[in-house]
């Protein structure tokens, strides 16, 4: 199962995830704490922008519109890696806790 390089802009770092974790799961794995709450594609928490890279979702219908998903949204907790990703910010700034230390903007 190949490994792809994920990497965040916001905070900027990068850590690696094989195909069969969710872009959130790989990231606990090194030790990135993501905002997440459900870890089931509903509650919103997770979501942040696809700037490259491919995803596809565990679950039939992410908690994203049609408009999200083609402006670029995805939701980390259910979206597996299928190339090496680039996430952007998240849609809801000021939550990072991966350092112990508040906000990435
Ligand atoms: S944690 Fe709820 S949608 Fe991702």
């Amino acid at each position: 199962m190949p490994l792809h390089t994920i990497r965040l802009l916001a905070p900027a770092l990068s850590y690696p995830a094989a195909e069969h974790e969710s872009l959130l799961e790989a990231a606990q794995a090194a030790g990135i704490a993501l905002q997440s709450s459900c870890r089931n594609g509903t509650c919103r928490t997770c979501m942040r922008r696809l700037e490259s890279g491919a995803v596809e979702y565990r679950i039939p219908w992410p908690g994203l519109s049609p408009d999200e998903r083609s402006d670029g949204w995805v939701l980390p907790c259910v979206a597996e890696p299928r190339s090496d990703v680039v996430l952007g910010a998240p849609a809801q700034p000021g939550w990072w806790s991966g350092s112990g230390s508040a906000g990435d903007e």
